[in-house]
């Protein structure tokens, strides 16, 4: 199969890169990457020496920019992870978000639409399905009640993809994955955020009370569960990837103060995020179904090996903590 990819020189589009490559599941692989903040040629550093592989930037919003990435990659399919991702800066800053999840998603759509291209995998997330009251599991027939500017965007790029099956017969899968983490995740998310500030001694800043629940899916896994998706899902289908691993907020970073050994004495605090989902809890029921995947990486093993990356990576982060890293900070924390 040839694949055309999005957004692979990101966190989990490039970890997608890897395991495609090393699984040997596709012919081909061409990486579209506009190469934002969130976007690093070293998260490909392994993939760039595979002939198969092969990179173009350019912006998913621009038709000229998605029309050269088709006309070069020949796909069978497309995978499409490029987004603004971040629920923080969709708050300080949605335009961006806007921009790349809406309008970005609505052109690739046409490009695949217009070159009859046979599958597309959209990639999105279970924040669409906003809080989830206790006792109950989100399925993929759960309201969509987004919350933030980013959660929306994606909530409405999943209903654009899924009309393209609908009006058009474009054979879309959307899937919606629960919190990743993992190495190369960009350390403005809640993981490795506290990882690399424990490292440093720097402050651990935990929104509200602490007690907000997420469902933790180590990065592999969601790998595993989106090439299964474009395997073997079905068109116009939806799939939840959840990683059955629920913790409030302040237990993970308890565990990563135990993990990186630094003193409690960090944890700050600070002001609530404006519209912050509770709790985000879903069933992967159907997709363990259809395809017979499951989660195999459990949270203690995944943290672990998150942790030692961030050891051993520290160069990385630096890098990646450019100028523009350090404003986001100090706007979104600044005042908290
Ligand atoms: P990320 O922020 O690490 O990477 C996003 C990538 O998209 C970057 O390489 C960036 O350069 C690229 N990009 C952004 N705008 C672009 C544009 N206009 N044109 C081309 N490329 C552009 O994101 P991630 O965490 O790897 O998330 C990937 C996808 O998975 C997103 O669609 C996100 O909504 C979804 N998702 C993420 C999570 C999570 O926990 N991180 C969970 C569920 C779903
Ligand atoms: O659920 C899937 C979603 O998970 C993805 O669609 C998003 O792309 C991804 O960013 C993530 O969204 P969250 O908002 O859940 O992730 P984040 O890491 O930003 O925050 C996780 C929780 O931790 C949330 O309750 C807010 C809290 N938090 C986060 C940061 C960055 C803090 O308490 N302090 C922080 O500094």
């Amino acid at each position: 199969m040839r694949l055309l990819v999005t957004g692979g020189a990101g966190f989990i589009g490039s970890a997608f890169v890897r395991h495609v490559l090393g699984a040997g599941q596709a012919d081909s692989v061409l990486v579209l990457d506009k190469l934002t903040y969130a976007g690093n040629m070293d998260n490909l550093a392994e993939a760039a020496a595979d002939p198969r592989f092969q990179f173009l930037r350019g912006d998913i919003a621009e038709p000229a920019d998605v029309e050269a990435a088709v006309n070069q990659a020949q796909p069978g399919a497309v995978v499409h992870f490029a987004a603004e991702s971040h629920v923080d800066r969709s708050i300080l800053s949605p335009e961006p978000v806007i921009r790349t999840n809406l309008n970005g998603t609505f052109t690739l759509l046409e490009a695949a639409k217009r070159h009859g291209i046979a599958r597309f995998v959209h990639v999105s997330t279970d924040e669409v399905y906003g809080s989830i009251p206790e006792p109950h599991d989100a399925d993929e027939t759960y309201p969509l009640i987004a919350s933030s500017p980013y959660s929306a965007s994606k909530a409405g790029s999943d209903l654009l993809a899924l009309s393209y099956f609908r009006t058009f017969g474009l054979n879309v899968s959307v899937t919606r994955a629960s919190n990743n983490y993992g190495p190369f995740q960009f350390p403005e998310k809640l993981i490795p955020l506290m990882i690399a500030n424990a490292l440093e001694g720097k402050p651990l800043p935990v929104y509200g009370n602490g007690m907000q629940v997420r469902d933790w899916l180590f990065v592999e896994d969601h790998c595993r569960a989106i090439l299964a998706v474009l395997r073997q899902g079905r068109a116009g289908e939806i799939y939840n990837i959840g990683g059955n691993r629920s913790l409030p907020n302040i237990e993970v970073v308890r565990r990563i103060i135990a993990a990186t050994g630094c003193s409690p004495d960090l944890i700050r605090w600070v002001t609530d995020r404006p519209g912050h989902d509770v709790r985000y809890a879903l069933t992967s029921a159907k997709l363990e179904r259809e395809t017979g995947w499951q989660p195999q990486v459990a949270f203690e093993d995944g943290l672990e090996r998150t942790v030692a990356w961030y050891r051993t990576h520290r160069d990385w982060v630096d890098r990646v903590r450019s100028g523009e890293y350090r404003r986001f900070y100090d706007q979104n924390y600044g005042n908290r």
